[in-house]
């Protein structure tokens, strides 16, 4: 277990040895009478695949909401690679690099798929009047650039063969993807997401989970997911933290959490979640 990150010094993150490029510190959130986030507070190591569990309702997905700027915390304080982000918007926010997957809304629906790509880059040629007009060599050089991004991710979510199909036509787990795949094209350093894998077939799950290992590996990209599939987190997590009515109850390595007994008790105090661990020993592919 760590002590509660104070938001003064970046404080090492939890047994990873790693500087923290993200802190959490007392975020509060309510709706009407509900505390749906009651001063949550954790820190996530640089380079990190941190998971974030906990039972239904615990707050985990308003925790992210409110961290990336779509809701605005009644308390607390957030910091992204020292800068305080609690209470800006989120394209502020995910402009220094801390982005979240956005839903693919009706406009977008109408455009194909890879112009849904081309259009989540950063400095996209066409961004500019002055650019589709004189198009200088510039701007041709970096719209090539860009298409070749898209269609290599395009290409690890098997949706490469769907580029110049609409966004509009495809499967909810394609969607899901295609969500995905987007918010990579912002070159992100810390990627939130939330239940990556629900809705997507194993295999898809699969090749998501080694993108994010070779993002981490080559780039250094930082990864906080929501995930329920406790196979997933023990096997493919380096740290876990736990939630539960709105606040941080453990955070350590996969193992040290599945044997925490607050962590056991959270998820048997009225989930509908598998316990961590109750897949057994060997849970492994
Ligand atoms: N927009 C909202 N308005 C009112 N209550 C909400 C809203 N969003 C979430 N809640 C409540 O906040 C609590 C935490 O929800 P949520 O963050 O979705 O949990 P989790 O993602 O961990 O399942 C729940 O009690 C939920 O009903
Ligand atoms: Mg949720």
């Amino acid at each position: 277990m760590t002590e509660p990150a104070t938001a003064a010094a970046p404080a090492p993150a939890a047994d990873t040895g790693a500087r923290a490029i993200f802190e959490a510190d007392g975020i509060v959130k309510r709706f009407g009478g509900i505390q749906a986030v009651d001063g949550a507070t954790m820190s996530v190591g640089e380079a990190s695949i941190t998971a974030l569990i906990g039972p239904n309702g615990a707050g985990k997905t308003t925790f992210f909401n409110l961290i990336t700027g779509f809701y605005r915390p009644d308390g607390g304080r957030a910091v992204f690679a020292g800068r305080e982000v609690q209470g800006r918007p989120p394209y502020m926010i995910a402009r220094l690099g801390m982005v979240r997957t956005f839903q693919i809304t009706k406009a977008l629906s109408a455009m194909p798929v890879i112009d849904n790509m081309m259009l989540a880059a950063p400095n996209q040629p066409g961004e500019r009047l002055r650019n589709v007009i004189f198009r200088p060599a510039a701007s041709i050089r970096r719209e090539r650039e860009v298409r070749e991004q898209a269609l290599e991710l395009l290409e690890v979510f098997n949706l490469a063969k769907l580029a110049d199909q609409y966004a509009g036509t495809l499967s909810g787990g394609q969607r899901k993807l295609l969500e995905l795949a987007r918010a990579l094209m912002t070159r992100p350093r810390f990627l939130l997401l939330d239940e990556p894998m629900a809705g997507i077939n194993p295999t898809l799950g699969r090749r998501l989970l080694d993108h994010m290992q070779r993002l981490r590996a080559e780039d250094g990209v930082t990864f906080l997911f929501i995930e329920h599939d406790m196979e997933v987190v023990m096997n493919h997590a380096d740290r876990v933290i736990v939630m539960a009515e709105g606040k941080v109850i453990a955070d350590g390595e996969p193992h040290e959490v599945r044997a925490d007994e607050r962590v056991i008790d959270a998820y048997l105090g009225g989930a509908k979640v598998t316990p961590p661990g109750a897949d057994g020993e060997g849970a492994s592919e």
